[in-house]
């Protein structure tokens, strides 16, 4: 049995083979550290550290790739602003539907004398932006938002809650994990102040790499989190202040970076809109399969509008450990149940404790193989009814 991977939104797979003939090319042929020697290879790590910010700069719009911070992930961009940014007495706007990612530094920092609230959002997952006025303090330093749900899709309005902190001079934080390559984002264009993104998901790099992207004027106040060596400003045992290596401590992961940039250039040559246009018809042929199936409900919005392709389903006469169980034993088909690392989403949804199987096509998904999906749904809901 050929298994069918649906898990795109926990990583993508599998990458376009540049990605991983990169990567082999650096392993094997340059094996050379940045910023730490002149030698050609040297030379050639550096060069490729570059492109890919400047890659990563084109893709989302920014126009400074000094300030386009190479990170070991997505999870380590958000705690970088996050835990470099708030400081005792600060407050921080969130949403309901956030991500571990933020919601455990936050629970963190709320230790330390940190407030924060959750901006309500409906039962679909989505969020008002008038909302946030209300909840907006004197001391409120920071608005974290999702762009997307991992847990049921909703795309939240981000250029209009941008456009309410910026006319309050709050600077938002948007985590991009699951649009980021797929969706368009406008760093400048929206005012955003920091856009952290994984590499391994929708960019379809590998594991273990990220960017975060800061505006001039926000990076001038964040503190790095991690100091160390840089390879620059030797001479020194202060952090440099310049961009990028105030935040960039450390030997960076190479393979990780020329995967990266390779899984970029993908991209941007095959075209975000197509790339988000393949999506949405594999979505909207998912939905459309799952409309008339009884005994499972859809956790997110039914409509195409400003969602992305993260399917969750809640069997309801059976476990939905059990039921992704038997879609892979089955059917071969994987897909991630539980919580998703976000049980403030799946409260908001109302599928918390229980959770749900979700579903996540990706680039190199196939129809047939939604069909496949949504039979098996079907199969599976109609089994456990009948022996409920
Ligand atoms: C919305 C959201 N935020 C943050 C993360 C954390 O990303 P990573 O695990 O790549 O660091 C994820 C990962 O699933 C996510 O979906």
């Amino acid at each position: 049995m050929n298994s069918i991977y649906l898990d795109n939104a926990a990583t993508s797979f599998p990458k376009p083979p540049a990605v991983a003939a990169a990567m082999t090319r650096y392993l094997t042929d340059v094996g050379a550290s940045v910023n730490r020697g002149v030698y050609a290879s040297a030379q050639d790590a550096g060069m490729t550290t570059l492109l890919l910010r400047e890659s990563l700069c084109r893709l989302f719009r920014h126009g400074d790739p000094t300030h386009c911070i190479l990170t070991s992930g997505n999870t380590m961009g958000l705690n970088m602003v996050l835990r470099g940014w708030l400081r005792p007495g600060d407050h921080c706007l969130t949403s309901s539907m956030e991500h571990n990612a933020v919601m455990r530094p936050l629970q963190d920092l709320a230790e330390q004398g940190v407030s924060f609230d959750r901006i309500p959002c409906d039962r679909d997952g989505r969020l008002d932006p008038a909302d946030i006025l209300p909840l907006l303090r004197p001391n409120t330093r920071l608005v974290a938002l999702a762009h997307a749900s991992n847990v049921g899709g909703a795309i939240q309005d981000i250029p209009a809650a941008a456009k309410i902190c910026r006319e309050h001079s709050v600077p938002l934080l948007l985590d991009a994990a699951q649009t980021a390559g797929h969706w368009e984002i406008d760093f400048e264009g929206w005012g955003l102040a920091a856009l952290s993104v994984p590499g391994h998901k929708g960019l379809m790099g590998p594991s273990g790499m990220g960017a975060l992207l800061l505006s001039p004027e926000f990076a001038k106040n964040l503190r790095p989190i991690i100091t160390g060596g840089t390879g620059s400003a030797s001479d020194s045992e202060h952090q440099p202040a310049y961009m990028p290596d105030r935040f960039e401590s450390g030997t960076p992961n190479l393979p990780g970076i020329y995967g990266l940039q390779a899984a970029i250039e993908f991209i941007l040559e095959t075209g975000v809109e197509t790339l988000r246009r393949r999506e949405e018809a594999l979505t909207a042929q998912f939905l459309n399969g799952l409309r008339d199936i009884p005994h499972i409900r859809l956790a997110g919005p039914w409509g195409l509008e400003n969602r992305a392709g993260v399917i969750s389903v809640d069997f309801l006469e059976q476990d939905n450990a059990e039921a992704a169980f038997r879609l892979e034993q089955d059917y071969g088909i994987l897909t991630r149940c539980g919580l998703h690392c976000a049980p403030s989403a799946h409260k908001s949804l109302g599928t918390f404790p229980q959770g749900t199987v979700r579903f996540s096509p990706g680039w190199f998904t196939s129809s047939e193989e939604i069909t496949s999906a949504v039979a098996a749904v079907r199969e599976i809901a109609a089994g456990a009814a009948l022996h409920s």
